[in-house]
């Protein structure tokens, strides 16, 4: 047995299914596999799929109310009170001593934007809002990118290439396939594109808890990371740069992440189900 490395374990006295002989055998490959509690149950299923309407809807209603002249802290009220009038819980909110209920990541900053009253969007900017729902104890997380008014051509094509990269992902993730299949395809869009790929965040698993097993990485090698399984549930939410992929944290906040050149960068992100097809999005 390799040390430290999780296994796949069989409940006592089961026969194995087709599904546990499928992981055991990557297991033995030396392959890195999920653990059982990875595998969501139908029940969780279905909660993550709720949760993932509401969280829906609340982007959809910022969408609909987002415009220049507005602040990021408005955008903040406005998820803060349609969450609560859900009966759901905005997950941002005091998550690691995060401040606000939303983050708000404008132009050069790739993500973990602070909502601010002195924050006011202007036109040409382009925003990603990025809402994490908590609903009856299940996560779902989307976020997605807001031109403002009209904006230069090359930040338009930053936003729908970030958005294709999110899409290809997708269809790179089949079932008993690797993570590393999903960041692969995703690398190679964003280069063919002439923009880069941001390393020091990735996707992560996701349903009950907000940030789970396994790291979902947007660049790297094929057939590299953990085993993709029916039942996990994850996000892919490439960050995609203008210029360099270098980032860095404001020390003043500790929370917002900024292009090293201060060049744009552009996000979209999904929850998503492996399923025996292929990935489902949860958060449509
Ligand atoms: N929603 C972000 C993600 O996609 C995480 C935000 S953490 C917060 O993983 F604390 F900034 F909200
Ligand atoms: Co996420
Ligand atoms: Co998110």
């Amino acid at each position: 047995m390799i040390r430290g490395k999780k296994r796949w374990t069989l409940p006592k006295g089961m026969p194995p299914t087709e599904m546990d002989k499928k992981i055991l055998w990557h297991q033995e490959k030396g392959h890195l596999v999920p653990t059982r509690s990875l595998i969501k149950t139908p029940e969780q299923i279905e909660g993550i799929r709720e949760s993932g309407r509401i969280n829906t809807a609340i982007l959809d209603l910022v969408a609909q109310e987002i415009k220049a002249g507005m602040s990021t802290e408005a955008i903040n009220k406005l998820v803060h009170e349609y969450t609560l009038a859900q009966g759901a819980i905005p997950a941002p909110l005091n998550y690691e001593g995060f401040p606000k209920s939303v983050c708000t990541s404008i132009n050069e900053v790739v993500c973990h934007g602070i909502p601010s009253e002195e924050e006011i969007l202007e036109e040409g900017d382009i925003i990603n809002v990025d809402v994490t729902t908590i609903y009856k104890g299940y996560y779902a997380d989307a976020s997605r990118m807001f031109i403002i008014g009209e904006t230069t051509p090359k930040k338009k094509r930053l936003v729908e290439v970030a958005r294709e990269c999110l899409q290809i992902g997708m269809e790179a993730a089949r079932p008993y396939g690797f993570v590393g299949d999903i960041g692969h395809a995703i690398e190679q869009h964003a280069k063919k594109s002439g923009f880069s790929v941001v390393k020091d965040l990735c996707g992560h698993g996701v349903g009950n808890e907000f940030h789970e097993e396994p790291e979902v990485l947007h660049y790297g090698k094929k057939g590299t990371g953990m085993l993709l399984v029916p039942g996990m549930v994850f996000t892919i939410e490439p960050m995609i740069n203008m210029g360099t992929y270098k980032v860095f944290i404001d020390e003043e906040d500790g929370w917002t992440v900024v292009t090293e050149d201060e060049l744009p960068s552009a996000q979209w992100e999904h929850t998503f189900l492996m399923t025996e097809e292929g990935l489902e999005i949860l958060t449509y």
